[in-house]
């Protein structure tokens, strides 16, 4: 399988990484730790996971040159007036201590007033073209190697290339598990040179267990003698995605990291499996805008 996908830019960035959503200060910088030890050399942040200090804390003290690592983080939705993005972004990399980021994401098509208890804005929603001007200018300004989005939609991404842009998204950062597959999105980007990223590969909390309980999950580690969460992520880099499975768990890390090509029948086979039942979302945020349609 492969260990890398090259972005647009010519950059290359490692297809398993680990994630940092909900892993808490406490916690995150032992599994980050433990990630870089194993041979993670990809992290997956955002301003709003509220952990940054701690994630970069453990990448120094990990002695793995930062240029070896790719460090992601996430233009939150309160930010996304031009003249938020600069500021929040030098606290993003402050927070890491580090002068680059490798990959900066709109973390959500939705943009709050800045300040409000969520309170959506709009005309920024509706229109992010001004919000990735200022990214593109980020990257010219050398605090960003790629930018790309998250959560947005086949509709959404039409809206924001529809542009006359610099930099095309390289990344959409969004939900894919065995519940939530999303075939669709996952061609059209493909067609249109847009890697995806699975966010909750293994079906996000309440529903891991039930994941690595699917009978075709099963039968394709016991063939191959690995563990049901190796078969999943093994099945998103096998389909082309970037794979972010979230662990605080040393063992968990380190298992997550291996990857093996699945033998074609065995991927037929669950591709199917995943794709012939009804789409079931985890993630569903109640901020008065329909993100997903
Ligand atoms: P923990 O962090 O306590 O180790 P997702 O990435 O789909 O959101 O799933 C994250 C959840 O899955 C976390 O609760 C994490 O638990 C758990 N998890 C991560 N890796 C594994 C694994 N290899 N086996 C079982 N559960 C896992």
């Amino acid at each position: 399988l492969p260990s890398h996908f090259t972005l647009p830019s010519g950059d290359k960035i490692p297809s398993v990484a680990l994630g940092v959503w909900r892993a808490d200060r406490d916690r995150v910088g032992a599994a980050v730790k433990t990630a870089l030890e194993t041979g993670y050399r990809h992290i997956d942040g955002a301003w709003i996971y509220n952990n940054e200090v701690e994630v970069g804390k453990a990448i120094r003290e990990s002695g793995v040159p930062r240029e070896d690592i790719w460090i992601t983080s996430k233009l939150w939705n309160d930010f996304h007036a031009p003249e938020d993005v600069e500021p929040v972004l030098d606290e993003s990399l402050s927070r890491l201590g580090i002068n680059y980021l490798d990959l900066y994401l709109i973390h959500w098509p939705v943009a709050f007033k800045k300040g409000t208890n969520r309170e959506v804005d709009f005309d920024r929603t509706a229109n992010p073209y001004p919000t990735w001007q200022k990214l593109e200018e980020m990257v010219a300004k050398g605090k960003v190697r790629n930018i790309g989005v998250s959560n947005f939609n086949i509709r959404r991404l039409q809206n924001l290339t529809a542009n006359p842009l610099k930099i095309k998204p390289a990344i959409n950062q969004v939900e894919i598990s065995y519940w939530f597959p999303q075939p669709e999105l996952l061609k059209w980007s493909n067609e249109n040179g847009i890697l995806l990223e699975a966010y909750s590969p293994l079906g996000s909390q309440e529903k891991v267990k039930k994941t690595l309980e699917v009978p075709e999950v099963k039968s394709i580690a016991k063939e191959l003698g690995i563990t049901p969460a190796q078969v999943i992520i093994s099945w998103h880099v096998q389909r082309g995605t970037i794979v972010l499975p979230k662990s605080v768990t040393p063992s968990r890390v380190e298992e997550n990291l291996r990857v093996v090509p699945l033998p074609q029948d065995a991927f037929d086979m669950l591709e199917k499996a995943a794709t012939s039942h009804e789409p079931e979302r985890g993630s569903d945020p109640k901020w008065g805008v329909d993100i997903w349609n």
